[in-house]
């Protein structure tokens, strides 16, 4: 038996169940990692709110109806949902026909099967990538998930070049954080947003030019000005229904907006008109469509690592909670009172 956060029933985080649960053992081509760190992701508040599941159906039930037909969401048919979907730990048992990893590698994981907010977890060795010994097993657990989204935002999506003028809301974030210091490496000229004068200090040491209270300015009209009417190259926008309008109107001429999360809710229906007023390029990118395959996977993770390592990315740990605790990392990272990342730590 080990200990695990587990849901039952979607809602608050009060749903978040602190349970002994039988793991058993790895399978032809599985490792069990005993886990370190844990990443509290803001995917898991959509999770245990029940945001992927049609109203129709029960919850944890295949029905599934933002992303409807990727294998990642293998593992959701099983009711209670085993929550989390990143965590850093060390291989203790290789089952049958493993090759890659061996008893006592550091490695983490990210996405499907879920389950990380677990003591133990069964994977594929597949699904593991190695963490190089420099790295801490919390920074790891702090990064890896953040970090590849940073790398397929910047990197892929549109790809970021010197000289560009990119506006990342949601700053100071733990995505928004790695995006700001990331595009400021590469060159870009970083408009950050942030709701509150606390959080500005740290998106301008993140390498923000020009940082907007959204909450208490217009970031549209803020944006126009900076950029003395010319608009920005690309928008990364996680914040959804509150902002995705207000990132329309602040690109360019053929600007690109990468919309990749909704943390204030679904974005209304977008007409092909409001695109075509600026002939601008809309993305809705996810990282496990462009980490599906295992070199793929392997060379995102890497990059990250190595980027780590080289201190481009700063990984800001501001919010430890043990893994009993996860109902307090939710509460907090849902109502905006986290910065940078937020990690279960297994003591
Ligand atoms: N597409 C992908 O593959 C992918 C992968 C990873 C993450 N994501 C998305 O990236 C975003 C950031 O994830 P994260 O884990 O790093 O979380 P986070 O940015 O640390 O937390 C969310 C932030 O969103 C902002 N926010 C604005 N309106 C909000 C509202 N009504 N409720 C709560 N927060 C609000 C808050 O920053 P302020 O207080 O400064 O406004 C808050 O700190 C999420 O939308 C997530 O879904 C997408």
């Amino acid at each position: 038996m080990v200990k695990a956060i587990r849901v039952h029933e979607l809602g608050g985080p009060q749903v978040l169940k602190w349970e002994d649960v039988e793991i058993g053992e790895p399978n032809e081509g599985e490792v069990c990692v005993k886990n370190k760190a844990i990443g509290v992701n803001f995917i898991d508040v959509y999770f245990r709110k029940g945001l992927y599941y049609k109203a129709d159906t029960m919850p944890f039930s295949p029905g599934f109806a933002s992303f409807p037909s990727s294998e990642m969401w293998e593992g959701l048919t099983s009711s209670p949902l085993f929550e989390g979907m990143e965590a850093c730990g060390v291989v203790t048992v290789v089952g049958p026909g493993v090759t890659g990893r061996r008893v006592g590698d550091l490695v983490a994981y990210v996405g499907t099967p879920m389950g990380s907010y677990a003591e133990e977890q069964i994977l594929p060795e597949n699904k593991v990538v190695p963490v190089p010994p420099s790295i801490d097993p919390i920074v790891a657990a702090s990064i890896l998930l953040k970090g590849m989204t940073a790398q397929v935002l910047l990197r892929q999506s549109f790809k970021v070049e010197p000289g560009h003028t990119v506006l990342v809301h949601a700053a100071a974030g733990g995505v928004g954080s790695l995006l700001c210091q990331w595009a400021n490496a590469l060159g870009a000229i970083v408009i950050g947003t942030v709701s509150t004068k606390e959080k500005t200090a740290q998106a301008k040491d993140d390498g923000c030019r020009h940082v907007i209270v959204y909450t208490e300015e217009d970031f549209v009209a803020r944006v126009t000005e900076i950029t003395s009417d010319n608009g920005i190259d690309v928008v990364y926008d996680s914040v959804g229904k509150d902002t995705f309008q207000g990132s329309l109107a602040s690109l360019k001429t053929r600007g690109y907006m990468v919309s990749f999360g909704q943390a204030s809710g679904a974005i209304d229906p977008v007409s092909l008109s409001a695109l075509a007023a600026k002939s601008v390029f809309l993305t809705r990118p996810a990282l496990f469509q462009y980490t599906a395959a295992r070199d793929k996977l392997l060379e995102v993770a890497a990059e990250v690592f190595a980027n780590v390592a080289s201190s481009v990315l700063c990984v800001r740990v501001n919010h430890k909670y043990a893994l009993s605790h996860a109902a307090q990392a939710h509460a907090d990272l849902e109502n905006r009172k986290t910065s940078g990342s937020a990690v279960l730590i297994i003591p």
